[in-house]
């Protein structure tokens, strides 16, 4: 018996230790980090900030890798079948949270198929509009859209976006519908704001404060309760006299479960690096938003912050009725 026990033992311990090795000298190759939106979005902006500064930290090259579409859904799906061995990693927004309520289909499951590794930032939302809008303030916008209904297009990233949720709040709280006009990530739906394509979207500070402070798109509210320091002209929702359009953008960083403890540890620790760089510090500030603190950049605060979203986020989607599938 004490035999069979023994070689159990060793079949045990031999059957860990590639992963203990691979924990231990980690990281050993070239990460990747899937954005699941395109290139030029807030989401890629922030992901390829932080994934510069935990480089040089890690001692090793990030790659970053847009999968876009569906509202980012295919994008952490694609990362919660990857291998957990801290290779393929996720930088994903507030629909990790909302997703679990706007799709009945999910190719993952936010609770379950994930480890987590720490809240990046905060980002608050602006509603803005085409240069050529003819709309001053946003009780101008609200009248516009109240007079154009859905002959007004109001563009987005796909249900389960930041850009939808936005949206979603804003045409709930003016009870008036218009036609949504979807992309595979902001990055490409502000140049066609700038355009004139589109009349209007909501989109992030990260993504809209460099063409708004360049006069290339208009702004009307931001989404938080105080105004953005970078965008000092621009009024709250509340100052310009609209009630429950309130939300921010939080981005955390997910590895594939089953990703080795010590990985994701340290890897909390290399986020937690990075948000602290001066760089970021400064990026981050041009941009409208702040980095995370570091006891948020842990994977109890991230999975915490992912549960209450879910409970947050589901009354009011299912309120508003819309779903994705
Ligand atoms: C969103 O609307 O969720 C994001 O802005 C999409 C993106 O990062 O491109």
């Amino acid at each position: 018996m004490k035999t069979l026990a023994a070689s159990l033992t060793l079949a045990t311990a031999l059957a860990v230790m590639p992963q203990m090795a691979g924990a231990q000298d980690y990281p050993t190759q070239p990460i990747t980090i899937v954005v699941p939106f395109t290139a030029g979005g807030p989401t890629d902006t922030v992901t390829r900030l932080v994934a510069q500064a935990m480089s040089a930290d890690l001692g090793q090259q990030i790659v970053v890798e847009n999968v876009g579409g569906a509202g980012g859904t295919l994008g952490a799906g694609r990362v919660a079948q990857a291998q957990p061995d801290g290779y393929t990693l996720l930088l994903h927004h507030i629909g990790m949270a909302t997703s679990a309520t706007l799709y009945r289909e999910l190719p993952f499951n936010a609770l379950e198929d994930f480890e987590y590794v720490g809240l990046v930032t905060e980002v608050p939302m602006v509603m803005v509009g085409r240069p050529d809008l003819e709309a001053e303030t946003l009780e101008d916008v609200i009248n516009f859209v109240r007079e154009g209904g859905e002959d007004v297009m109001y563009a987005n990233a796909g249900i389960g976006a930041a850009s939808h949720l936005c949206g979603l709040l804003f045409m709930e709280a003016i009870d008036t519908q218009m036609t949504t006009i979807p992309y595979q990530g902001t990055g490409p739906a502000v140049t066609d704001l700038m355009g004139g394509q589109v009349d209007l979207m909501c989109d992030q500070t990260t993504n809209t404060t460099p063409q708004i402070n360049e006069g290339s798109i208009k702004a009307f509210a931001v989404t938080v309760p105080e105004r953005v320091e970078s965008l000092p002209d621009v009024p709250t929702g509340a100052e310009a006299g609209i009630d429950g359009f309130e939300v921010s953008i939080w981005h955390g960083v997910y590895a594939p479960k089953g990703t080795p403890e010590e990985i994701v540890q340290r890897l909390s620790q290399s986020l937690q690096v990075a948000l602290a760089d001066e760089t970021v510090i400064a990026r981050f500030g041009d941009l409208g938003t702040v980095p995370s603190p570091a006891e948020d950049a842990t994977p109890e605060a991230l999975q915490a912050k992912v549960q209450s979203e879910i409970d947050l986020w589901r009354p009011i989607i299912e309120a508003a009725g819309v779903y994705a599938n």
